[in-house]
């Protein structure tokens, strides 16, 4: 055995020794998120996967935040075409990316995930046409032009609007057509609309312009809005429901409103607030759609590292009873056509990267796509509303 064999060896029986003593004293090397393990069912078959129990009930059951679906593993592309009718893109369909010279397109990535959902009988959400953020310099710095507006809009809704999925459903059945365009609540508690880059450019009628514009260019496509913050009752969903319902005097073709979802982990009461604030505006006439879920476990880094293992797991389980419940508040709003959570698992969660909480744990699979009690929550809802 040469000098290096001997070297290796010793070093291995080290490492071991090491890890051995620091599990004897308690403390693991890190201190990750042990879930239950997976719900091993003898025959997967039994199990019908969540589009499949979402179809019966004549919703839609779909995942956001899809980054280049060539990039994923096979198996959560397995799990990406088993589980959900539609997908999101993360960012590769965002101005930034998309068109980020006047003359320059980028369509390679947006194209895989509209031909990945053709050949898997899934449908495309397009995200988003128009929004403040991710932005590209040329648009951000130069005074951008209604005819630039409507060239990126009907460029990006012509390139799709012909694709047909295997099952012959229109491939981009509906298009985020307009992101957060209402303001936060300020000092006062007032809201108002967010001071774009469009509004302060084209007026605050490029709301009714870009919709207008969307149902010309792809008349059979859902329109929405989708906006974050106004789930709940409070000012900005007062704000949201004044606007929209003004803007359906208007006859402005908004068919659907998005609400994000992103929350943290909410209370028995919370849900039925929500409830009962989205029929308000599916008494407008609205259909709803719950379009970007991630349900955050803790408060801070230093309340998860408090926490033991069982009380995580106790964590887990109230995750599942919101998104059980949230399923089961789509399921009895008719207008409601149905929801995605943002992200196949917890390691691609935007909250992790965005916020440096690596220890978070929103959706419904986990950093080894095993499905979490958060999944079954789904299941659940749809096996029994
Ligand atoms: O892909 C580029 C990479 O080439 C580059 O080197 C790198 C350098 O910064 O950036 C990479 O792009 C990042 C992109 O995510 C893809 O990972 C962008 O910087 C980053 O800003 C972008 O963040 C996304 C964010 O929207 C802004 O577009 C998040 O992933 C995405 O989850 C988040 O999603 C939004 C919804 O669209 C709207 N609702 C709120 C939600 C959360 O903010």
């Amino acid at each position: 055995m040469n000098f290096m064999c001997v070297t290796r060896l010793k070093a291995a029986s080290f490492a071991f020794l090491f890890l051995i003593s620091m599990r004897l004293i308690g403390c693991s090397p890190s201190h990750s998120i042990r879930f239950p393990p997976a719900v091993e069912v003898s025959n997967l078959q039994e199990r019908p996967s969540l589009r499949i129990l979402a179809k019966g009930h004549n919703r839609r059951i779909g995942v956001g935040a899809i980054n280049s679906i060539l990039k994923y593993s096979d198996y959560s592309r397995k799990l990406i075409a088993d589980e959900f009718d539609f997908l999101v893109s993360d960012y590769h369909m965002k101005w930034k990316w998309i068109h980020p010279h006047r003359d320059l397109w980028n369509f390679d990535i947006s194209d895989d995930l509209v031909k990945f959902a053709q050949s898997h009988s899934q449908q495309v959400k397009g995200h988003a046409l128009l929004w403040h953020r991710s932005l590209p310099d040329y648009v951000k710095s130069s005074p951008i032009s209604w005819n630039e507006v409507r060239e990126h809009v009907e460029t990006l809704m012509i390139r799709y609007r012909s694709q047909l999925s295997a099952n012959g459903d229109k491939t981009l059945f509906a298009w985020d057509v307009l992101n957060e365009a209402i303001g936060d609540v300020d000092e006062n508690g007032k809201v108002a609309l967010r001071e774009t880059i469009f509004k302060r450019l084209l007026g605050a009628n490029y709301v009714d312009r870009v919709f207008a514009l969307a149902r010309v260019t792809d008349p059979d496509a859902l329109l929405i809005y989708n906006d974050f913050g106004m789930e709940l009752p409070g000012p900005k969903s007062e704000f949201a429901l004044a606007w929209l319902k003004e803007l359906k005097l208007r006859k402005v073709p908004i068919d659907v409103i998005g609400f994000q979802m992103h929350i943290p982990l909410w209370k028995k009461g919370a849900l039925e607030k929500f409830e009962a604030n989205l029929k308000r505006y599916s008494d407008l006439g609205f259909q709803v759609t719950l379009s970007e879920i991630d349900v955050a476990l803790f408060s801070s880094e230093k309340e998860f590292r408090s926490m033991s293992e069982e009380e995580v797991n106790q964590r887990l389980e109230q995750q599942k009873k919101v998104y059980a419940g949230l399923m089961r508040i789509c399921l009895r709003n008719s207008k409601c056509i149905g929801l995605s959570p943002w992200g196949l698992n917890d390691s691609d969660s935007w909250i992790r990267r965005t916020f440096g909480k690596s220890y978070e744990a929103p959706l419904l699979f986990d950093e080894r796509l095993r499905k979490k009690p958060a999944y079954w929550g789904l299941h659940e809802a749809l096996e029994s509303p």
